[in-house]
């Protein structure tokens, strides 16, 4: 399911889904660690990663959420 953009990702981090979603879409990302690379989310206890994971999933699942928002263009 699409987590709201707001919401926390990542808690020891304070990653929210917006800013894992902006690093897939911007195309610097296309794996947990890659992401945890480029936001920090996951560096923690590490309990986030399957969440992380199912988001990057879901990203490529369906393309339009994975497409580079207009500002990373
Ligand atoms: S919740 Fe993400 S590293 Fe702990």
């Amino acid at each position: 399911m699409i987590k709201p953009v707001n919401e926390i990702v990542c808690h020891c981090m304070n990653i929210t889904a917006s800013d894992i979603r902006s690093a897939v879409q911007t195309g610097r990302t296309g794996s947990v660690r890659e992401v945890s690379q480029c936001t920090g989310a996951g560096a923690g206890c590490t309990a986030c990663r399957g969440r992380i994971r199912r988001m990057i999933a879901e990203m490529q699942d369906q393309p339009s959420l994975a497409a580079p928002i207009c500002s990373a263009r």
